[in-house]
């Protein structure tokens, strides 16, 4: 094709991506063009159905990614799921609504990202936020809020369905949980998040379809003349001019469209948006990476940054499910988020100190798998925080939630701060091969441990009244399967054989300080280059104790504030 020209280039028009290339094409003086593998969305109903949650799964608007047999969590492999859609994971994900803890993003500053911390994203989260307050008949529901934490007026949609579930449930819960001394929290989004809680989704209450990225930050928007969109068409690798101070410099991206092979170049930047499972990996294809790896497969070493593709950090997810003595219907939005205290009562200060005396072991461990490429120390440093998360600031460890549809009452449930740690990696210099995924789900006794004991903590919420009065027969795990004194081993190989990706990876192109193994910097910029981000999940440093969307959302909002900041004088 012929040769295509703009000033800012974004890889992905996915979550993140659309937030960027939205915000940038605000400044009336410059193009944005997005490069997006899949297509449009709009009129897909396995997309727009608030109630088809799984209905797109499989089918050709989803990655669905493999990861390598898992060694410690049942010898299999797992599907990591994602979108391929303008839009992308936003399209097709569980729409929850939930942000983080404070001193959880916090915990971004004090690892040597300056300015990003929860005072400085909150105005992003509230910047991106459309709430829709909600009736009165949703609040007899159990929609609950406090209008303070909330924006009114950013683009995205944000509250609770159409059909909430009947409003009898949310009290049987709420009794229940404060039985087992979790209490109940009105508002998760406000940055502290243990308890029992209503939360709003991304959806369009009055049209009664799903709120996803393109429809928020994307189609009001794409009569504007500086917006291009680049759709079905691959980004492969990034082309490179000479370097300019010692830094590479990136003038556009080698894609693969429709009309074959072309450069999409970029006078200004190149944006990485291509998601966790991606970015890193286009950056490998790129030439930014481990040498020991960009070597094996004959790319030439642009920018030796060992750490792009490790770090990589998802959660993983059962459920259990009982039969329902009622017929409900409406689209749920309970969950309660448990500490680890309260889940593991009068024995968690032992957890506690056993989980401590192993940080060492679990920093050696990964750093090895590693082949030394993150340092023991960073690991080292990054649990001990992730330790005190847990058991001095007593964050959420689980979230659990619940599913009262029809005839059955089920659950899912995720530890959400688990230790164990991978990696993506290339395993050839061929864009259209797939890489290497290795989250090493159960790594560590103790994530395992978690999973397993998470699971006995729900089936004694609805063993306990007045919950225990409106559900029958277990169906998961059963008690044929799994006895009610049951040893942890036999809860343990259930946890592993029915597990599944939470689908919420994090960190393989982590926002730190280059000699703590950082990948971006900052203003996730890629260190050793002059004019390349990453703005997606990748940058996330560490889990969170939210949903992925909403915080993803705020930091590419931040960010987009940050690059405009460099053009605007
Ligand atoms: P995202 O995946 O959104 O965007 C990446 C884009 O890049 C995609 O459009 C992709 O097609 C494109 N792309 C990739 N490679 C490319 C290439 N080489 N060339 C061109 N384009 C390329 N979160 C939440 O808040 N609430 C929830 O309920 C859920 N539930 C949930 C369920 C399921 C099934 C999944 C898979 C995920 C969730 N999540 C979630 C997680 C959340 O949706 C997810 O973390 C974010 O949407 C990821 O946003 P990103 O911007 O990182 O990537």
């Amino acid at each position: 094709g012929s040769a295509s020209r703009y000033d800012f280039v974004i890889v992905g028009g996915g979550t993140s991506g659309l937030v960027v290339a939205n915000r940038l094409s605000e400044m009336k003086g410059y193009t944005v063009a997005v490069i997006e593998a899949g297509d449009s969305v709009f009129g897909n109903a396995n997309v727009t159905d608030v109630t088809g949650y799984g209905r797109s799964f499989g089918t050709k608007i989803d990655w669905a990614y493999l990861t390598e047999n898992q060694t410690y969590a049942g010898g299999k492999q797992q599907i990591m799921r994602a979108g391929k859609a303008i839009g992308g994971t936003s399209a097709i994900n569980g729409m929850s609504y939930t942000r983080a803890e404070t001193v959880q993003i916090d915990l971004w500053e004090k690892v040597g990202n300056k300015g990003w911390n929860w005072r400085t994203l909150f105005p992003y989260y509230q910047k991106s936020e459309g709430f829709q307050v909600p009736t009165s008949d949703k609040i007899g529901d159990g929609a609950d809020y406090y209008i303070g934490y909330h924006g009114e007026r950013g683009p995205l949609k944000v509250g609770w369905p159409k059909m909430m579930t009947n409003g009898s449930v949310l009290p049987i819960l709420d009794e229940t949980f404060s039985e087992l001394g979790v209490p109940y929290n009105r508002d998760v989004n406000g940055g502290n998040m243990v308890g029992l809680t209503s939360h709003p989704n991304t959806v369009d209450r009055d049209a009664n379809i799903r709120e996803d990225a393109a429809r928020a930050y994307f189609w009001p928007f794409e009569n504007r003349h500086n917006l291009k969109i680049i759709s079905n068409t691959l980004a492969k690798k990034i082309v490179w001019d000479n370097n300019s101070d010692d830094l590479a410099v990136a003038i556009g991206v080698e894609v693969t469209g429709p009309d074959g092979n072309e450069v999409i170049y970029a006078s200004k930047e190149v944006i990485l948006s291509a998601g966790s499972l991606k970015s890193s990996v286009i950056l490998e294809l790129s030439g930014i990476g481990n040498p020991d790896i960009l070597d094996k497969h004959n790319i030439p070493v642009k920018v030796n940054l060992p750490t792009v593709g490790e770090n990589l950090q998802d959660q993983t997810n059962n459920g259990l499910s009982y039969a329902g003595e009622e017929f409900w219907i409406g689209g749920p939005t309970f969950s309660a988020l448990p500490s680890a205290e309260q889940i593991y009562g009068n024995r968690v200060s032992g957890i506690a100190s056993s989980i401590k005396s192993s940080l060492e072991d679990y920093a050696k461990a990964v750093s090895n798998s590693s082949n030394g490429a993150v340092q023991e120390a960073h690991l080292l440093e990054a649990f001990q925080l992730q330790h005190d998360l847990i058991f001095k600031s007593r964050v959420p460890y689980a979230e659990i939630v619940f599913l009262p549809i029809g005839h059955s009452f089920s659950s899912e449930y995720w530890p959400l701060l688990p230790f164990s740690r991978g990696s993506i990696h290339i395993q050839s210099a061929d864009s259209f091969k797939p890489a290497s995924i290795n989250p090493n789900y159960f790594r560590f006794e103790q994530d395992l441990d978690a999973q397993a004991e998470m699971a006995k903590f729900i089936r004694k919420a609805f063993g306990t009244a007045p919950l225990s009065q409106f559900v029958g027969e277990e169906f998961a795990p059963g008690l044929d399967r799994v006895s009610e004194n049951a040893s942890d081993s036999t809860w343990r190989s259930w946890v592993k054989s029915n597990y599944r990706s939470n689908f919420h990876p994090v960190g393989t192109a982590s926002m730190l300080p280059r000699d703590k193994g950082g990948v971006v910097s900052p203003e996730l910029k890629v260190y050793g280059t002059k004019n390349v981000r990453v703005i997606d999940a990748s940058v996330l440093p560490f889990q969170l104790c939210g949903h992925l969307t909403s915080t993803l959302y705020a930091v590419a909002e931040m960010a987009s504030d940050l690059i405009k900041k460099r053009y605007i004088f």
